[in-house]
C-alpha cells in the first residue's frame, strides 16, 4: 500500500491546525474524504441533479441508474444475498432506531429481553431502552480486557432474551466480538441478531452471510464516504414482514382513503427524497475502499498501532487500555505525578500540536463501570496515516504534563 500516493488523494490533508500540520487520528468519529467521493457528490449536483425513482425524463433515468447502481455495490460490498436486503438510511444510529422501533412491534412482547454489552455506543442500546413495549435491556458482562467472550455470551443467555444487538468494533476499545459464533448460538435458541458494523465496515471485509447476521447497519462516513448516509442490511424474509417506521413520500405505491399499499421491500423503508449525492458519494466510498482492499487496510492499521505501543512502552505517564484489541483504536490516559490529567485537556493540549484525537467517554456511557475511569483520550489510525505522524504524536505526548496542558487556557 503506497501511502504516499494515497495521502494525495486527500485534499484535506494538506490543510493545517492551529498552524501546524493536520494529523488526523480521529477517524472512529468520522474519515477524511478522498476526491473521488468528493467528485461522485459534485457529479450529482452538477451533472445528475433530479430526483431518484420520480421522473420520465432522461436526466431522472440516469438518476435512478446512480442510485440503484450504489445499491448493487452495497450489496456486494457486505455481501448480501440481494439488493433488496440493502435500506439507505442516515446512518447507523437512524439504522439501530429503525430496527429497535420495527422488530419490538412486530416480534416482541412486554418483558421481553435485548442483549447488550456495556462497552456499547448509545446507538445500540437506547432504541431499545425507550421501545414502546416494556423492553428489558440487559448486559453481558466483558471479561477484565473489556472483550465480549462466548463464554459470557452463553451464560447471559435465558428463555426471555428475544434480540442480542452489540457491535462488531467497540468504538472505544477495538475488541472484536465473536459476531459469527454468537449468531450461530443465537439462532439455536430463536434470537434474532442486530449488529452494530459502524467501527467494522470501514476496516474489515464483511460478508453478512457468512456472518449470518439477521440485521447489520453502517455509516458511509466512517469509511470516506458522505455524513448524513447508510445502509440498514436485513433478511429479506424479515424485511418483508415488517412494516416501515416512515410513511409517505415515494415509499407507497398507491392509497386512497381506506388503504395503503406500500412499495416492496427496500423502498418501503425510504420515504420522502433520499440523500442521492449522499449515496451517490457512499457508492464511490465503497469502490475506493474495495480498491485499496481492507486486508491491507486493516493491517496497516495494527502496524501503526503496534508501532506506537513500542515507541511509548518506556513512558511512565501513560496508561493503555486496549494494547491487545487487533484494531487501529488506541484508548489511553495520560498522568502528571501519578495523578490523571483530564482527558479533554490533553486533547485541547495535542491540538495545538495539530493533532485531533477524541476525548470522553465516546458515546459508550457505561464503559466508566468497566474501566473504572470516567472518560479517556482515543487516538484512531486509519489507511492514510503515517509512522512520521505517529512519530510527532508521541514527541507531543512526552510534552504533556498538568501544567502544560492547563497552560494553554491562559
Ligand atoms: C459503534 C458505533 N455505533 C454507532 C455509531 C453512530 O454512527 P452515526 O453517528 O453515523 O449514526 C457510532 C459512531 O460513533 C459508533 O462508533
Amino acid at each position: 500500500m503506497d501511502v504516499a500516493k494515497i495521502r494525495e488523494d486527500f485534499p484535506i490533508l494538506k490543510r493545517t491546525m492551529c498552524q501546524k500540520p493536520l494529523i488526523y487520528f480521529d477517524n472512529s468519529a468520522t474519515t477524511l474524504k478522498p476526491q473521488p467521493v468528493i467528485d461522485a457528490v459534485m457529479n450529482y449536483y452538477m451533472y445528475l441533479g433530479a430526483n431518484a425513482h420520480r421522473g420520465d425524463y432522461e436526466m431522472s433515468g440516469q438518476v435512478d441508474a446512480h442510485f440503484e447502481g450504489a445499491r448493487i455495490t452495497a450489496q456486494k460490498f457486505i455481501n448480501a444475498k440481494y439488493p433488496e436486503e440493502i435500506v439507505f438510511t442516515s446512518g447507523s444510529s437512524m439504522g439501530l432506531n429503525e430496527i429497535a422501533i420495527m422488530v419490538s412491534k412486530k416480534y416482541l412482547s412486554d418483558g421481553d429481553v435485548v442483549l447488550s454489552c456495556e462497552s456499547e455506543h448509545a446507538s445500540s442500546v437506547l432504541p431499545w431502552r425507550k421501545s414502546e413495549k416494556d423492553i428489558h435491556v440487559e448486559y453481558i458482562p466483558l471479561d477484565d480486557e473489556g472483550k465480549i467472550t462466548m463464554e459470557n455470551f452463553k451464560k447471559a443467555i435465558h428463555d426471555k432474551v428475544k434480540v442480542v444487538c452489540i457491535a462488531q468494533v467497540s468504538n472505544v476499545l477495538g475488541f472484536c466480538a465473536p459476531v459469527k459464533e454468537m449468531a450461530k448460538y443465537c439462532h439455536q435458541h430463536n434470537i434474532l441478531i442486530v449488529v452494530d458494523g459502524a467501527q467494522s465496515t470501514p476496516h474489515i471485509q464483511i460478508d453478512v452471510q457468512d456472518l449470518d447476521v439477521d440485521f447489520f447497519v453502517m455509516s458511509a462516513h466512517k469509511m470516506c464516504g458522505p455524513t448524513g448516509v447508510g445502509i440498514l442490511y436485513g433478511k429479506k424474509k424479515y424485511l418483508d414482514e415488517l412494516d416501515p417506521v416512515f410513511y409517505g413520500g415515494e415509499s407507497n405505491a398507491r392509497f386512497d382513503k381506506c388503504n395503503i399499499l406500500l412499495k416492496e421491500t427496500p423502498l418501503k423503508f425510504e420515504s420522502g427524497t433520499q440523500p442521492i449525492e449522499g449515496v451517490i458519494g457512499m457508492k464511490a466510498a465503497m469502490d475506493y475502499i474495495s480498491q485499496i482492499g481492507q486486508e491491507n487496510i486493516h493491517q496497516h492499521e495494527v502496524e501503526l498501532k503496534q508501532y506506537f505501543l513500542s515507541q511509548v512502552k518506556d513512558m511512565e505517564n501513560i496508561q493503555i487500555y486496549n494494547s491487545n484489541a487487533q484494531s487501529g483504536i488506541v484508548t489511553f490516559n495520560m498522568f502528571d505525578h501519578g495523578k490523571m490529567i483530564f482527558s479533554q485537556d490533553v486533547a485541547s493540549f495535542l491540538n495545538t500540536k495539530g493533532i485531533a484525537v477524541r476525548s470522553g467517554t465516546h458515546c459508550a456511557k457505561l464503559l466508566p463501570d468497566v474501566l473504572h475511569v470516567n472518560s479517556t483520550i482515543r487516538a484512531s489510525f486509519y489507511f492514510y496515516n503515517t509512522k512520521e505522524e505517529v512519530d510527532a504524536f508521541v514527541s507531543a505526548l512526552k510534552e504533556v504534563t498538568l501544567a502544560n496542558c492547563v497552560d494553554i487556557f491562559f
